[in-house]
């Protein structure tokens, strides 16, 4: 590409998306690499819908929290002292420091920089010094909220007060996967990376399972075949593909004592696309997640969590179990950092072009699509 011709990020992907998937081709270059495209996708994308924080249970406790960015605004999501989900706005009132970082838990939240004191619902209730200014009222000054849900046990939080709440946005996830009571699988890890690919190829990534032979060749790959794979038409908020496990991944499978599932429901694995940022592979056994959010063109922040249904965690190996799986995840997750990673180190390089896509690669298509909606 020449370095004088000015790139149309916007239009090259509604172009991109104009042509009928049987001839459609992967995204245009210009909208993983280019920062004017980020900003965009900030602005009508990740402020404008809901993001995943994680799972409900990480926070048991009165005060757990955990920190995160939404668009560049900071967040702090935390669990109250009724025992209800919040997002505060992770800035304090006086000269505006953030106030928690990472994740732990909190009796109060101190602002690092002078003090001023929240309670957990982030009303002001103490501020040392303050009482000399006639015009300073401690009551006036509260935290600003956002809208934070429990939906099937995720945290989904938006900066968008007026968006559908996720249980309508997103009514046909349950309609699809209802019966494997995903709101019951309680989380065992939760780690956060950042990978050097952009957000959109991890995303990519996930939806198609066309890379698993080649890429996890030497975990998973072998077990899969493109012939069994199924990607049907996605929805306007999601998409997703499945696939039947074998008799030998048992963890993959459901237990004996799950009594949801029959069928061949009880060997399915789903592998859900949430637009814009979270993919769950949700098994009969078992459930993993990323959560991501673009850190730059180049940089993709991630939550990777899983963890056992119900019925394996109540199993007397579910710690032997777990860790068996976790090894393997984590091995699958390096070989998916591999390879994104190379992708987004190609498609950075002049000689390279978007070439075309697989029947098996639908829902990327739909994600374009998606994108492309919500920003143009
Ligand atoms: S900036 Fe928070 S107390 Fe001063
Ligand atoms: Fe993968």
């Amino acid at each position: 590409m020449n370095s004088h011709v000015k790139l149309d990020p916007v239009g090259e992907l509604v172009a991109n998306v104009s042509v009928p998937f049987e001839r459609a081709k992967a995204m245009p270059k210009s909208v993983y690499t280019s920062p004017d495209f980020m900003k965009l996708e900030l602005e009508r994308v990740f402020s404008k819908d809901w993001i995943c924080a994680g799972r409900s249970s990480s926070l048991a406790k009165p005060g757990d929290y955990i920190t995160m960015s939404v668009a560049g605004t900071p967040v702090i999501v935390i669990r109250d002292r009724e025992g209800k989900l919040r997002a505060l706005s992770n800035v304090c009132l006086h000269r505006m420091s953030t106030l928690l970082e990472g994740s732990g838990n909190v009796k109060a939240i101190v602002c690092p920089y002078h003090a001023w004191t929240y309670n957990l619902t982030g009303e002001l209730r103490g501020a040392a010094g303050m009482g000399l200014n006639a015009g300073f009222c401690k009551e006036d000054y509260k935290l600003p909220q956002f809208r934070c849900e429990d939906w099937l046990g995720w945290i989904m939080i938006t900066l968008n007060p007026d968006i559908e709440g996720p249980s309508e946005r997103l009514r046909d996830v349950s309609r699809l996967v209802g019966h494997y009571g995903m709101e019951h699988y309680v989380e065992s890890f939760r780690e956060t990376h950042v990978w050097n690919t952009n957000w959109k190829v991890l995303a990519e990534n996930f939806m198609e399972s066309y890379h698993l032979p080649m890429c996890h060749r030497n975990t998973i790959g072998g077990q899969v075949s493109l012939e069994q794979m199924d990607c049907p038409t996605g929805f306007p908020t999601f998409n997703y593909h499945w696939a039947l496990k074998s008799d030998d991944q048992y963890l993959a499978l459901a237990h004996p004592n799950n009594h949801r599932l029959a069928g061949d429901d009880r060997r399915r694995t789903y592998l859900l696309s949430i637009y814009p940022g979270l993919f769950i592979s949700l098994s009969p056994g078992y459930f993993w997640y990323l959560a991501l959010h673009p850190r730059s063109p180049g940089e993709v922040d991630m939550i990777y969590g899983g963890g056992l249904s119900p019925e394996f965690l109540a199993d007397e190996d579910s710690d032997r179990h777990f860790a068996s799986l976790k090894e393997l995840l984590d091995h699958v997750n390096v070989e998916d950092k591999g390879c994104t990673e190379k992708v987004y180190r190609g498609l950075l390089g002049s000689a390279s072009d978007p070439g075309h896509l697989s029947h098996l690669e639908r829902p990327n298509y739909e994600f374009a699509q998606y994108l492309a909606g919500m920003i143009k």
